[in-house]
């Protein structure tokens, strides 16, 4: 039996999709720079696929949708973008809970002199709107807030946030990649300026994404060459991938409203299953939370007994989850998002996160509560033992 339960590392691309890339790559696989009638053919495939993704976060215009290589691409593409406009550093605000893709590019800003200010979070990960009223500066010229935190699945307030730094004339970005496809995305409604999307987290091919800019804010490319994309990401559009993302994000906008509730009820039913059982505690918000994602963290404290341990043994038994600590040179980190949750670092190297998508079952879910629980009681009374 094997049960694949990373949807928020990646999600298996559906057929139509698949087949859409092929169908792309086999008739439409000209160069949308091109004048003759090959390109014209792959600009008509570009530009519906940036009208599907548009349609997907209601953005006004399908101008506002720029391509990229995915949410990493995205998110840098953000952050350079608008930094970069200004001759000398300023003063971004991003959360203690970013994505990597954030995370590491607001580092190398601080190396080159800007200030950064990482809003913290409380236990459940939620940043406070007032800590960003406070936090905000004469020259703060961005905020960076994730939308859903892909390792403890908490949602921002990202419209109070977003109305913040609209008061103050300053640009609002977030990460939903996490978000697109689990819940209605509505750029409008947010007051969002710029939004980071990836397709593989929605069935779509890994390899694309996309930046949202609002019509008006100005960015700048991060790399010179043909100017594709308005001039912000040089270099031929990955035509198939873009096309099966459009194709992704349509379907995934029709069929959301049934699909979302479904997943939510089977990870309330793991939630349920595993509530009992002494040794996981669940992480993240429980009310404020994207719908497919449960997170834990092991409670015995044995560094013995870590996440990516849980993970490994889960495999055996032929179930993906995921470890919320990450491992560099050989050596495994404690996760900064628990960090800043307050969690300790014994406690940091100890979470897992198990998420779903359209194909998880019932069966899937009771048959991995029902392992989980044994592994860990085996581990523990193997440490016991000893
Ligand atoms: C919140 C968030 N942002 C960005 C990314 C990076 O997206 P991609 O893999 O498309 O570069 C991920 C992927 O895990 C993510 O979860």
């Amino acid at each position: 039996m094997q049960i694949y339960l990373d949807a928020s590392a990646t999600t298996a691309p559906r057929v139509e999709v698949i087949n859409l890339m092929q169908e792309t790559l086999l008739k439409g696989w000209g160069n949308p720079s091109s004048l003759h009638s090959w390109g014209e053919r792959a600009t008509l495939i570009l530009e519906k696929a940036r009208w599907q993704v548009a349609s997907l976060i209601n953005a006004p215009s399908s101008d506002a949708i720029i391509f990229t290589s995915g949410g990493t691409e995205a998110d840098n593409l953000a952050l350079f973008g608008v930094t970069t406009q200004y001759d000398s550093p300023q003063h971004i605000i991003i959360s203690a809970v970013e994505h990597s893709a954030i995370a590491l590019p607001a580092q190398i800003l601080e190396n080159q002199g800007w200030q950064v200010t990482r809003l913290a979070v409380d236990s459940r990960g939620r940043v406070n709107p007032q800590a960003l009223s406070m936090a905000i500066q004469p020259n703060t010229v961005l905020v960076s807030i994730i939308y859903g935190q892909s390792e403890v699945g908490t949602i921002q307030p990202i419209k109070e946030l977003a109305t913040i730094t609209k008061n103050q004339g300053i640009l609002f970005h977030t990460d939903a990649v996490q978000v697109a496809g689990r819940l209605t995305l509505d750029v409008e409604e947010l007051g969002i300026d710029l939004l980071s999307l990836s397709a593989h987290k929605f069935y779509g091919i890994q390899g694309a994404g996309a930046l949202y800019i609002r019509p008006g804010v100005k960015l700048n490319s991060l790399g010179g060459g043909g100017g594709q994309e308005k001039g912000l990401r040089s270099g031929t559009q990955a035509l198939g991938a873009i096309a099966s993302m459009g194709l992704a994000s349509q379907l995934i906008q029709e069929e959301l409203e049934l699909e979302t509730p479904k997943i939510r009820a089977l990870r309330d039913y793991l939630l349920e299953l595993l509530s009992s059982f002494p040794y996981l505690t669940i992480t993240g918000d429980t009310i404020h939370r994207l719908p497919h994602h449960a997170s834990f963290i092991i409670n015995h404290p044995s560094p013995l007994l870590t996440g990516r341990k849980l993970v490994r043994e889960l495999n055996f038994a032929g179930i993906g989850i995921s470890a919320g600590s990450a491992c560099n040179s050989g050596k495994t980190q404690p996760s900064s998002t628990l960090l800043a949750m307050g969690y300790t670092q014994n406690q940091a190297l100890k979470g897992i996160r198990i998420s779903l998508d359209r194909h998880t079952t019932k069966e899937d879910i009771t048959w991995t509560a029902m392992v989980l629980r044994q592994i860990i009681n085996r581990l523990i009374s193997d440490l016991n033992s000893h």
